[in-house]
C-alpha cells in the first residue's frame, strides 16, 4: 500500500494515556514523526523509562503554534476544560484532533447537563467543524470525515459494547436503571498525585468514587439510545482496584417476565456471537467468551468469565455471559484495558479510520498474560 505517512502531536504526553499513545504509535508504520508535548517536563526518557530508547523528546506547549505547521493530527490527553480550549486553537489551523477527554462527547445538551450539572460554553469555530463520537465500531463513516473525534470514556466503551447486542433484542426490562459495577486500575485516576491513590492506600484495598452519578452514565445512555434506539437509565458504580490497569465490568439485566423460562446461556451467547460476527472484520477487537460449563452447579468455573489479564496491552473488549434463570437475570462480564481500548488504542483505531490506514495498524489483539 502506497500511503502518505503522517506526523502527530500528543498534548499531555507525560500522562498515562499520553505515554500509552507514544508506546503504540512508535510501532505505527504510517506515523513518521511523534511530537510529545509537556508544559514543563524536559526529559522524556526520565518520565517514560519504558520508552527510553525511542529518541522521543518533549516539546513545550509554548512551542505548539510553531510545531502545528508540521502536524497532521493532534491527540489531546488533557482534562475536559483544557481539551476544550486547546481544540479551539488547533481547529483554527485545520488540523485533525482526537480528544481523549469528555469535552466533545455529547451531542444532546440534556445528557451533557446530566453529566456536568451545567451547560458547556459555545464557540463559533466549533459549529463550523465536523465533530463526532469515536466509538470506532459504530461510527466509521463520520469518523472518516471528522475534524475532531471525541474518544469515548473508558467505562462507556466497555458498557456500550457489552449492552448493544442484547438491547437490540426485546428481551430486557428497561423500566428500572441498568446496574453496572466496574473496577478500574489506578491508572484510571490519572498521574496527578493524590494521597488516596498512593501505593499505601490502594494496596490490598479498593476505592469507590462518584457513586452519586458517574459522568460516563449519561454518555452511555445517550450513545445506547442513538445506536439501539432504546431509552435506558444507567446506574454506573465505579471503584479503583489494587492493580494498575484494566477494567473489570459486571452488568445485571432483568429479563422480561414472559421470557425468563424461554432463554438460557447458550441462546444469549448466540445473540452476541451473531451480532459481533467476525466475518466482515468490523468487530475484530470484540471477543465473545463461549467457554462451555463443565463443572457442576456451585463449583467455581472461573474459565466462563473474562479476566483483566486476558486483555492487558490489547485493544480488545472481551465479553462473557451468564444467566441466572431462578431470578431471570442476565449477567454480562466484560474486561478491557483502560489505557488501550479505553483510551490510546481506540484513539489510534480512530486515527487509522480518519487517515485511511488499516484499522488495526499498531494495535494488538494478543495479550501479554
Ligand atoms: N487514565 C485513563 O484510564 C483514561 C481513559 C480514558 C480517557 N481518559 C481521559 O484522558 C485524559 C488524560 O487522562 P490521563 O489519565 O492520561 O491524565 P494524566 O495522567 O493526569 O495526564 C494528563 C497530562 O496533561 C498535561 N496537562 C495538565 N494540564 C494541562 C494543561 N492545562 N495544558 C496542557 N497539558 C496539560 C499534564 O502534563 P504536563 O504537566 O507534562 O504538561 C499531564 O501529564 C483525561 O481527560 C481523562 O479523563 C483517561
Amino acid at each position: 500500500m502506497n500511503v502518505k505517512k503522517i506526523s502527530v502531536g500528543i498534548i499531555g504526553a507525560s500522562g498515562f494515556t499520553g505515554s500509552e499513545l507514544c508506546r503504540l504509535l512508535l510501532e505505527h508504520k504510517y506515523v513518521a514523526k511523534i511530537i510529545p508535548i509537556s508544559r514543563e517536563r524536559k526529559n522524556f526518557n526520565r518520565s517514560h523509562p519504558n520508552l527510553a530508547y525511542s529518541n522521543l523528546k518533549y516539546s513545550t506547549l509554548n512551542e505548539l503554534p510553531n510545531k502545528l505547521k508540521s502536524l497532521d493530527c493532534v491527540f489531546l490527553c488533557t482534562k475536559s476544560e483544557d481539551s476544550y480550549n486547546l481544540a479551539i486553537k488547533i481547529l483554527k489551523k485545520n488540523i485533525k484532533i482526537i480528544d481523549l477527554s469528555s469535552a466533545f462527547r455529547f451531542e444532546n445538551i440534556t445528557y451533557f447537563k446530566k453529566a456536568y450539572g451545567q451547560l458547556q460554553k459555545k464557540n463559533n469555530i466549533l459549529s463550523k467543524k465536523k465533530i463526532t463520537y469515536g466509538l470506532s465500531e459504530f461510527n466509521r463513516n463520520k469518523i472518516l470525515s471528522a475534524d475532531l473525534v471525541a474518544n469515548p470514556g473508558c467505562y462507556a466503551i466497555a458498557a456500550i459494547l457489552s449492552l448493544i447486542p442484547i438491547l437490540k433484542k426485546n428481551i430486557i426490562h428497561l423500566n428500572l436503571p441498568i446496574n453496572i459495577n466496574a473496577i478500574n486500575g489506578t491508572t484510571g485516576a490519572g498521574n496527578n498525585p493524590k494521597i488516596q491513590v498512593s501505593h499505601a492506600n490502594t494496596t490490598e484495598n479498593m476505592l469507590t468514587y462518584n457513586a452519586e452519578g458517574h459522568r460516563h452514565g449519561p454518555e452511555i445512555e445517550e450513545k445506547l439510545k442513538a445506536i439501539s434506539k432504546k431509552n435506558c437509565l444507567i446506574d454506573l458504580n465505579t471503584s479503583h482496584g489494587n492493580f494498575r490497569r484494566g477494567i473489570h465490568m459486571r452488568i445485571s439485566l432483568n429479563v422480561k417476565s414472559n421470557l425468563i423460562k424461554k432463554i438460557n446461556r447458550d441462546k444469549i451467547i448466540k445473540i452476541y456471537k451473531d451480532f459481533y460476527n467476525k466475518k466482515n472484520n468490523n468487530f475484530q477487537f470484540i471477543q465473545i467468551l463461549d467457554t462451555k460449563r463443565t463443572l457442576k452447579k456451585n463449583e467455581k468455573d472461573y474459565d466462563l468469565y473474562p479476566s483483566i489479564t486476558n486483555v492487558i496491552g490489547t485493544n480488545n473488549c472481551l465479553i462473557g455471559i451468564d444467566y441466572d434463570k431462578s431470578i431471570g437475570v442476565i449477567k454480562i462480564i466484560s474486561t478491557s484495558d483502560n489505557l488501550v481500548k479505553g483510551a490510546a488504542g481506540s484513539a489510534i483505531q480512530n486515527m487509522n479510520i480518519m487517515f485511511g490506514f488499516e484499522e488495526d495498524t499498531a494495535l494488538t489483539k494478543y495479550g501479554i498474560f
